[in-house]
């Protein structure tokens, strides 16, 4: 299974350093490994995804292994659900590749499957794909999958948008999708440097239309920080928008941070085309 074309939806191969479909549309191959599928009239800005400030800290936060219990959660839950002769894995919205190279792992070792991680933002992507070989990486958005139609055994979401129509389109009948999203007490104490009155997180039953819910459970635990690492975390979420700077700096300047996780994963699983489909609302 490769790469379809975003503009001919034809199978796109790869010769010496471009990926090509039979009507030439031609994708360069970057020197790190990755292929930019995101053509200039499908961007929405000129540089779409997160920025490189909150790559650089969320890859600093990450390398912590603050998040590796969800990390090793995810890999477990993934190889449990797919079947031996699983061939196609996506990662959308991977950001820096931190879970997409350890589910690689996991997957490989009892498989001949071939791992991918998709984000739109351009240097999340040439950053995976520099520090990790045991996946390949396009720059692309997770609303036009660059993936035929039922050719993926299963999608992992972690924090990013998605549009159920899409998902149910390249994922196979039977196949899953893994979605990770927060839970109500979710860095509570995080929350609480910048808000005078904290909102829990609503729980939302997350309805995939064409999917059914197979599973959910929480991960929560408690993080110690250092003021370095609490920075990094502020600056990695949409709370940092929030944040003045003096904010900032009193959370840099904590000796320890202490601050909760919680986190909600679900397993959906696709059904098959004979069951009737209603298209769902894009999912922020
Ligand atoms: C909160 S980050 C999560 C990254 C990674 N999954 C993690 O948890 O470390 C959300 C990611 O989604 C990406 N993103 C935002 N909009 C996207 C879209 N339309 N298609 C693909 N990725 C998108 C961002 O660039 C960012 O890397
Ligand atoms: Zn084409």
């Amino acid at each position: 299974m490769s790469y379809q074309c975003p503009l001919c939806h034809q199978p796109l191969t790869l010769n010496e350093k471009q990926w090509r479909c039979p009507q030439n549309h031609q994708f360069d191959n970057a020197k790190e490994g990755y292929v930019n599928l995101m053509p200039v009239q499908h961007k929405r800005s000129k540089q779409p995804g997160d920025s490189p400030e909150m790559m650089a800290s969320r890859r600093r936060f990450l390398d912590g292994g603050h998040y590796q219990p969800l990390r090793d959660r995810v890999a477990q839950l993934l190889d449990e659900a797919l079947a031996a002769q699983a061939d196609t894995f996506l990662d959308i919205g991977c950001g820096e590749g931190y879970y997409t190279t350890a589910v690689a792992s996991r997957l490989i070792h009892n498989r001949v499957i071939t791992v991918f991680g998709l984000d739109v933002a351009k240097v999340a992507v040439r950053n995976a794909a520099k520090r990790y070989h045991n996946a390949q990486f396009c720059v692309a958005s997770s609303h036009r999958l660059p993936f035929a139609d039922q050719s993926v055994d299963a999608i992992m979401r972690i924090y990013a948008p998605c549009k159920a129509e899409e998902l149910y389109r390249a994922v196979k009948p039977g196949g899953f999708v893994l979605t990770v999203a927060p839970g109500p007490r979710h860095l509570y104490q995080l929350k609480a440097c910048i808000y005078s009155e904290v909102q829990l997180h609503t729980e939302t039953d997350e309805q995939l239309a064409g999917f059914q819910l197979i599973r959910s459970e929480t991960l929560a635990y408690p993080m110690a920080l250092c003021g370095s690492d609490a920075f990094d975390l502020l600056q990695m979420t949409p709370f940092a928008w929030r944040a003045t700077e003096e904010m900032g700096v009193a959370i840099k300047n904590e000796s320890v941070f202490s601050c909760e996780t919680d986190f909600v994963i679900r397993l959906h699983q696709r059904q098959s085309d004979d069951r009737a489909f209603v298209p769902s609302a894009d999912i922020a």
